[in-house]
């Protein structure tokens, strides 16, 4: 039996600036408070800088870095850089770049090589489209995500997966309890036939409409290991009852 603590990580996407550093504050006030979970929050590029010195036990991570660790790529950031920024961690393979940027699987599991070089923490988005629940072959969806975006060496300590289906992202809707057990149950055995004990350390998060109303069911959930949240990790008001709902899982 595998005792995984738990992990919230906050993804901001394209929210925050200047006047968002005061939320920081005050999550990273309210899980110093809450023993036994692990709290990351991912905020825009430009406050990676301003909001590592703020946030105390909370890692501050990316939502995304290059694969090369430097060179002519306009726009990009590479995962050294975001180390020098003070990140602990950072997101690949989210489902928003899968689709804006077209990142396939053989780029996302790049990235996370690069990251984990880096010494970062690197969570690796997989999820299915409505589509595919539908017609019934999301688990095969989402296994062959895994098995072509996952870097060769699990680094069990460094590597996070995130579950997040795509039609519960930002739109209200959540998994199941049975939907996400189906899923995490899946993922675990992947990991396991790949990585052998390793892949038994490997912590998998839920992403996708998570809220303080929703966490503890979601997270009571065998083989869910914490959260990926979005809209609902922009305040504390609304991000610190999900890490004391994790908490208390
Ligand atoms: P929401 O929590 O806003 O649905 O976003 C989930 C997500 O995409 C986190 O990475």
């Amino acid at each position: 039996m595998h005792v995984r603590r738990k992990l919230v990580a906050g993804n901001w996407k394209m929210n925050g600036t200047r006047a968002a550093l005061g939320e920081i504050a005050a999550i990273a006030a309210a899980a110093r408070e809450t023993a036994g979970v692990d709290v990351a929050l991912c905020p825009p590029f430009t406050l990676i800088p301003l909001a590592a010195p703020r946030a105390g036990g909370v890692a501050i991570g990316g939502q995304d870095c290059h694969q090369s660790p430097s060179g002519a790529h306009t726009g990009n950031v590479s995962a050294a850089m975001l180390v020098e920024a003070g990140a602990k961690l950072v997101i690949v393979g989210h489902s928003e770049r899968r689709a804006d940027q077209h990142e396939e699987d053989s780029l996302v599991r790049a990235k996370a090589e690069a990251a984990l070089a880096a010494g970062l923490q690197t969570i690796v988005c997989v999820g299915e489209v409505e589509e595919e629940r539908i017609a019934g072959s999301h688990v095969d969806k989402v296994l062959y995500q895994l098995e072509h975006s996952l870097p060769e060496l699990a680094r069990e300590a460094e590597l996070v997966v995130a579950y997040e289906p795509v039609w519960a992202i930002g739109t209200g809707r959540t998994a199941t309890p049975a939907d996400a057990a189906e899923m995490h149950a899946a993922i675990r055995a992947a990991l396991v036939a790949r990585f052998g004990d390793a892949g038994e350390r490997i912590r998998i998060l839920y992403g996708g409409s998570c809220n303080g109303a929703n966490a503890a069911e979601l997270f009571k959930v065998d083989q869910v290991d914490g959260g990926l949240v979005g809209g609902a990790s922009l305040t504390a008001a609304q991000f610190v009852p999900i890490i004391e709902a994790a908490a208390r899982s």
